[in-house]
């Protein structure tokens, strides 16, 4: 069976601690430069429509390394900017490559692109969800405490695509998730519902509230991410009005757990989301968390492709 990754939602839990411990393994592997040959000269198409230094470095170094290859297909060198269907670039893909790695501004696109390619598409963020960040956060969290279930994360900021994943990827793994944003900025009652629907069988809880102060009290993780997302920049300074009070700075640090950890997706927009002194202080794991996106995304593609 065919099986793509693009929403957090299509995983198992078992799914989930099986890719996990896949990564565990591999970043050792790769740590002591173990020549690996899991993709088997696989060859991955590595499609982006937005900017990324992070998702596609990590998952084409990592596909390398796993012995596979990759194509960059560039959206503007593809004739679908010439207006060709994605059901025919998605067929063409699908008899060229093994896989696509996808960035796309339309969460629709990647659901066309696994319709009509009939070949795993990992969703390498969209509108609506970024479910590898999650799955390499989740790695990062495990690897620093030891365990997820029960911690509590706290996410402060936008409820778009990371905080989505997020939702979804704590609730699975038992973790609490509180989520801090101001009006009008919340996630989507649907993916709420799922989360809430997932935490019911794993013991977790989702909250979402307006306080920062209040739902970083006892945090075990504090998290951010950019205040204004790729494709909205004309909303940039509604957006920079609105998330004002929505930073992660020493005053929030003292609220949460003494042992708190700071996360933050990156790229970081210093003395907006998060403060200079947080993001480069004793708290932050922002750079564990970046490199383990590599280590995570072999994890993901030995789980979904080898
Ligand atoms: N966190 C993340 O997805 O970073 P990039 O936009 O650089 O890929
Ligand atoms: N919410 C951000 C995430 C960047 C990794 C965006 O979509 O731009």
């Amino acid at each position: 069976m065919v099986r793509s990754l693009l929403s957090a939602d299509d995983l198992t839990r078992e799914d989930l601690f099986a890719i996990l411990d896949r990564a565990r393994v591999l970043k050792e592997a790769i740590k002591q430069r173990k020549t690996l040959d899991l993709l088997g000269n696989r060859v991955i198409g590595i499609l982006f429509e937005k900017p990324s230094t992070r998702t596609r470095t990590s998952f084409e170094s990592a596909i390398l390394r796993l012995g596979g290859g990759t194509i960059y297909l560039a959206p503007n060198d593809l004739q679908i900017k010439r207006g060709e269907p994605i059901e025919d670039t998605g067929r063409m893909l699908g008899s060229y490559l093994d896989a696509v790695v996808a960035r796309v501004y339309a969460h629709q696109t990647v659901e066309d692109f696994a319709r009509y390619s009939g070949i795993p598409i990992i969703n390498g963020l969209s509108d609506l969800e970024h479910p590898t960040q999650a799955i390499c956060d989740l790695f990062t969290i495990l690897e620093t405490k030891g365990t997820v279930q029960g911690l509590t994360l706290t996410y402060i900021g936008d409820g778009n695509n990371v905080c989505h994943s997020l939702l979804l990827i704590c609730a699975l793994a038992g973790m609490h998730m509180r989520v801090a944003c101001p009006e009008g900025y919340s996630p989507r009652a649907d993916i709420l519902d799922k989360a809430n629907r997932t935490a019911e069988k794993t013991g977790a809880r989702v909250q979402v509230l307006n306080s920062p102060g209040e739902a970083a009290e006892g945090a075990d993780i504090l998290y951010t991410d950019v205040w204004v997302s790729m494709g909205e920049e004309k909303e940039k300074e509604e957006k920079l009005n609105a998330f004002h009070g929505y930073q992660i700075n020493a005053d929030l640090l003292s609220l949460s757990s003494k042992e708190v950890l700071v996360m933050h997706c990156l790229p970081a927009h210093r003395g907006q989301e998060i403060t200079a002194e947080v993001i480069e202080g004793p708290r932050s794991i922002v750079w564990q968390q970046a490199e383990n996106k590599m280590h995570g995304a072999a994890g993901i593609l030995d789980y979904f492709l080898s």
